[in-house]
């Protein structure tokens, strides 16, 4: 696309727009604010229980006690969601510990939902951290190998999502890419009276060195293999948008792009061409990354980060799940 017709130049100097604070505000075309952003938080049993993540400073698994603390200060920034992974105590074959009624993502909704009714739930529905060989659908294993069964795990992903919006989640958040999950949870929801839950799809998830840290956060790397027969190759663009447009027509409300930097022509393209509420997963090595420098001296943390987010917002992302929310909102407020 081009403004200006070949051979013809823009008319004005784009400096005189650059004059001053005020006039730059008036031309700015992008806004970023708090009310843009999820914060993800990781909840496991316990009471006062705050473990850190070596690989991202500030962010912790949670007991449900210190998970309220942390939603309650993110809500109060003016962040309007968070979203939830759970840790379970046991981890097996079938990843019991994820449709559990008392898992315990289902503990901390009713929680959050009692105490913080105001704020969104959003919860990651998914198998990985409940499975004991950690890969996010069901495994048949045989000599050469192993393999994923796909529609095996739609029955379990399907109960999981209705065991959330059972304990009160708003919104559920598919994000193990197995084919089909998006249509499977819609059906089930709405056959157990949750025609209204929307559900926010991990569309386009590649398979990326980019959730390193959160695997440890989670608990969640494979013990065999990789994640490559399901998330997707990230030299693929086309594809990403085949599987944004299957996940729409499956049912999806919102469709998320993941990870985000590296993905900004994602981003971008998924909003042109659908026009769906588009999510971006600034994931957990962006955060790394970005912390690991600042420690240094080496970057200037606060402009970096909010730079990063106004990029994914500019690039088309209506809602940016970052690590970092509570700081950016903070940052913003300061202005
Ligand atoms: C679960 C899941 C992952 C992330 C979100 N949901 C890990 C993975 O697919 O291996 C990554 C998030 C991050 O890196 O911050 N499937």
């Amino acid at each position: 696309m081009s403004f200006y017709p070949a051979g013809s130049f823009p008319a004005h100097r784009p400096r005189r727009l650059r004059q001053s604070p005020r006039l730059r505000q008036l031309v700015r075309e992008t806004s970023l604010n708090a009310g843009q952003l999820v914060l993800p938080l990781f909840v496991r049993s316990g009471r006062k229980l705050r473990r850190p993540i070596a690989a991202m400073p500030g962010v912790y698994q949670l007991s449900p006690d210190e998970l309220l603390h942390e939603a309650g200060r993110a809500l109060e920034a003016g962040i309007p969601a968070v979203l939830l992974f759970g840790i379970p105590e046991r981890k097996d074959a079938r990843a019991s510990g994820a449709y559990a009624a008392r898992g315990i993502v289902q503990q901390a909704v009713r929680l959050l939902k009692r105490e913080l009714p105001e704020l969104l739930v959003i919860t990651d529905v998914c198998l990985c951290e409940y499975m004991a060989h950690g890969h996010c659908g069901l495994v048949q294993r045989h000599k050469s190998g192993a393999r994923i069964l796909n529609d095996p795990t739609l029955k379990l992903l399907a109960r999981t999502a209705v065991s959330h919006a059972e304990a009160g989640a708003d919104m559920v958040a598919p994000s193990d890419m197995m084919d089909g999950r998006v249509r499977a949870l819609r059906a089930e929801l709405d056959r157990h009276g949750f025609p209204d839950t929307p559900i926010m799809a991990y569309a386009a998830k590649f398979a990326s060195a980019f959730y390193g840290p959160f695997r440890e956060a989670a608990e969640s790397a494979p013990k065999f293999g990789d994640r490559r027969s399901y998330q997707m190759d990230p030299a693929n663009a086309s594809e990403a948008l085949r599987e944004v447009a299957l996940d729409i027509q499956e049912g999806a409300d919102l469709v998320m792009v993941k990870p985000a930097l590296s993905c900004l022509d994602i981003v971008y393209r998924v909003k042109t061409a659908f026009g769906y509420p588009t999510a971006a997963y600034a994931v957990s090595a962006e955060y790394s990354m970005v912390k690991a420098a600042a420690a240094q001296g080496w970057i200037d943390e606060r402009a970096v980060v909010l730079e990063s987010l106004l990029a994914l917002r500019r690039a088309g992302a209506d809602i940016i799940i970052t690590y970092a929310a509570v700081d950016a909102a903070r940052w913003l407020k300061e202005g």
